[in-house]
């Protein structure tokens, strides 16, 4: 069987990601420092799949870690990069401890890779890379903005970086895959987006709002140039992105990637306004959202959702999720994380 280590792989992203693999008879092996998840996710993966992941708890930051692992795991065939922290918010506020945990993990990982030559690694990124882009739908070749904030050039500096490493190191290859706004839940409701403290995403504040934990949902604006006034963004179900990092590993293991660094964007190529959503929201579930429309959140985008022409054609993959389906599965999540019949 071979083997992925997937960082980050109690966290959201990852634990979905980590399931799939499996469902594809890879062996799965996560390093997390539980920074931004609970070890108890290894047990919803493995209610899901019948196989627990091995799993290491430490911070890829320190290097000798990282190291000592790879000394421990001398089997491992690709590695996807989740690990990292992720909120846009505390980013501005603590920016060193962003480009410390972001940029240092990656550095880490691709010296190893280098050291024990490990030649695959798939790459986190996101469409916060585009900041507001000036044409509709966004494709990979839209140049990149400055970042919003520290954040957003932590992904942008880690793409660079993996960019000049394979350039400079041709055994290594590499697929940064840009995600656009991930959202749901498995469809077990086994596991799902579970974020400490007071949501900062669109979605999970849904859902904590239905739930009964906020008293009220605040729509950011509803004087922009869209359809119905709110931001427009491109939801893409979790189990859905999950899928496609399996094909993205597949395609380094099998040689078939076109370049040694190429970057892909995951979403649906549908925009979605924030009032369409909670619209979508009510429908799928049959719960009424209290709302209240309230000003522009600062450093928020009009509207950006993807074109994913790339991503059908070279890696064969596709959105097939809608989006009520996938709310509803945030919905079902949040109800068992919380005890709601
Ligand atoms: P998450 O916070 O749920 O998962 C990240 C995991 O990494 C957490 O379990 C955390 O404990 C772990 N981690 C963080 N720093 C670490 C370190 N130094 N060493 C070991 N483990 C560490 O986040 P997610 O939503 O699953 O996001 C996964 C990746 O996708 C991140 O790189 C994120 O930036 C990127 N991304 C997320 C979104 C989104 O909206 N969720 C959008 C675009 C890109
Ligand atoms: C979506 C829309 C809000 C909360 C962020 C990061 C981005 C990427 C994805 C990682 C916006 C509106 C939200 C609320 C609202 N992450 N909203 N009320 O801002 O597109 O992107 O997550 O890379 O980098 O910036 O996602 O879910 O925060 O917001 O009206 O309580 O919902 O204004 O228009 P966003 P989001």
């Amino acid at each position: 069987m071979k083997q992925i280590l997937v960082t980050g792989g109690t966290g959201y992203i990852g634990s979905h990601t980590a399931v799939e693999l499996q469902r594809a008879g890879y062996e799965v092996i996560i390093v997390d420092n539980l920074s931004n998840s609970s070890v108890d996710v290894l047990d919803g993966i493995e209610k899901i799949s019948g196989i627990r992941p091995v799993f290491e708890q430490f911070d890829l930051v320190e290097k000798d870690k990282v190291d000592a692992f790879f000394a421990k795991y001398p089997n491992i065939q690709a590695i996807i990069h989740f690990a990292a922290s992720k909120a846009v918010g505390e980013s501005v506020e603590k920016p060193l401890l962003y480009y410390r945990n972001n940029l240092v993990s990656l550095i880490n990982l691709l010296e190893c890779q280098l050291k024990y030559g490990v030649a695959n690694i798939v790459f986190s990124s996101s469409c916060t890379v585009y900041g507001q882009p000036d044409h509709l739908p966004v494709t990979e070749d839209t140049p990149r903005k400055d970042a919003e904030s520290p954040y957003g050039n932590t992904k942008r500096v880690n793409e660079d970086i993996l960019h000049d490493t394979i350039a400079a190191n041709p055994q290594l290859k590499g697929i940064a895959l840009r995600y656009f706004n991930p959202v749901g839940a498995h469809p077990s409701a086994l596991i799902g987006e579970l974020p400490l403290g007071i949501p900062a995403n669109l979605v999970p504040f849904i859902t904590q709002t239905a739930a009964g934990l906020r008293s009220e949902l605040k729509i950011f604006g509803d004087d922009y140039d869209t359809v119905d006034g709110s931001a427009v963004r491109d939801y893409i179900n979790v189990v859905d992105l999950a899928k496609a990092h399996v094909v993205a590993v597949s395609r380094l293991l099998g040689n078939k990637n076109k370049a040694g660094y190429e970057i892909f964007n995951l979403g649906t190529g549908n925009g979605v306004s924030v009032l369409e959503a909670v619209h979508a929201f009510e429908k799928a579930t049959g719960v009424k959202l209290n709302y209240k429309i309230v000003g522009r959140r600062a450093g928020d985008i009009e509207k950006i959702w993807a074109d994913t022409t790339l991503a059908n054609q070279e890696l064969g993959w596709k959105a097939e999720k809608g989006l009520e389906e996938t709310l509803l599965s945030a919905w079902e999540w949040e109800k068992r994380v919380r005890g709601i019949n």
